[in-house]
């Protein structure tokens, strides 16, 4: 790692969605310190007694703080001790994903609508909740910026995907709608639509290996890692990116706009008998 540029230099934030070493929050919490960051870290009740995070809040100096994202009285907790840590705060990472129906493998057409009210809840409405209490009781300083991690499947369809498809692209909205509201604040609010990435969330779909290779070997970059995720969201929580708002960036490898790779052409056309290639 770098010794970093002080892009993040005396601002403060709250890091949501750090479970353990792999977790994208997790790596951009490091190269958020490494920038010169000062932050709390915050992840729910059940996730807190794994006990993982300790380790990071001891590398990284931020205070941890308990909060399930789906209830409103403890995300005004968290914005109290935010308050007493930090006092304002100039960044917000949203790195927060779960679907009981991907988790328990229940197919699109035959979803557990309770389960999918959680997931909406947790995956997408949280961004909106964050956002409401952070405003309201204002703990978001002029200027700031606000990252929600999201995937392509609030575009395209991904099968195994499931609900979350639909939480995506709720979340996209939410920034979308959010950004705008906060804009003459000079606050941005964006979506980063990472690749698929090998942390605990990402396994956990069937198919997420399958899903793994085709991107990587469709994208000309290649799969970005959890890192280069990390040092993307330096620069949009950093004063270089002021204007970036309401928008989807993909970090992808150039994944979105591609067809199809020349490996791939090759090997369908081995593996298929492709007469054309003989
Ligand atoms: P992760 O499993 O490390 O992170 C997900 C986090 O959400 C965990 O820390 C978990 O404790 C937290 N969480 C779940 N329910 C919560 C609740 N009620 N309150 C507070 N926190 C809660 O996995 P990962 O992959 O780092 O996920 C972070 C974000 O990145 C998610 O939004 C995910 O959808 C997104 N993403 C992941 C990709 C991947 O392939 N891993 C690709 C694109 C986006």
């Amino acid at each position: 790692m770098s010794d970093g540029y002080e892009l993040l230099k005396g601002k403060k934030g709250i890091i949501f969605g750090a479970l353990d070493e792999r977790s994208i929050a997790w790596r951009i919490a490091l190269a958020c310190k490494r920038e010169g960051a000062d932050f709390v870290l915050s992840n729910a009740p059940v996730a807190l007694r794994l006990g993982a995070l300790d380790a990071l809040g001891e590398e990284t100096g931020a205070p941890i703080i308990a909060c399930d994202v789906t209830k409103d009285d403890e995300i005004e907790d968290l914005m109290n001790q935010t308050k007493e840590h930090l006092g304002g705060v100039d960044f917000i990472l949203h790195a927060i994903g779960m679907s009981p129906n991907v988790r328990k493998k229940k197919e699109y057409t035959d979803l557990n609508y309770n389960w999918l009210q959680q997931t909406l809840d947790i995956s997408a409405i949280s961004l909106h909740r964050v956002l409401h209490h952070a405003e309201k009781m204002d703990v978001l300083n002029d200027g700031g910026s606000i990252v929600a991690l999201s995937y392509i499947g609030a575009q395209r369809i991904f099968s195994k995907y499931s609900d979350m498809n639909d939480a995506k692209a709720l979340l996209e909205s939410i920034a979308r709608n959010y950004g705008s509201r906060l804009a003459p604040r000079g606050i941005r609010v964006n979506t980063v639509s990472q690749a698929p990435t090998k942390t605990s969330a990402g396994t956990g779909i069937k198919g997420f290996d399958g899903m793994y290779t085709f991107a990587d070997m469709i994208a000309p970059m290649g799969n970005p890692s959890a890192d280069e995720c990390a040092d993307y969201c330096v620069t949009l929580f950093s004063d270089l990116t002021r204007k970036v708002t309401m928008q989807n960036l993909f970090h992808d490898g150039g994944f979105v706009n591609s067809g199809i790779s020349e490996e791939m052409i090759n090997d369908l056309a081995k593996f298929y008998g492709d007469k054309d290639d003989e």
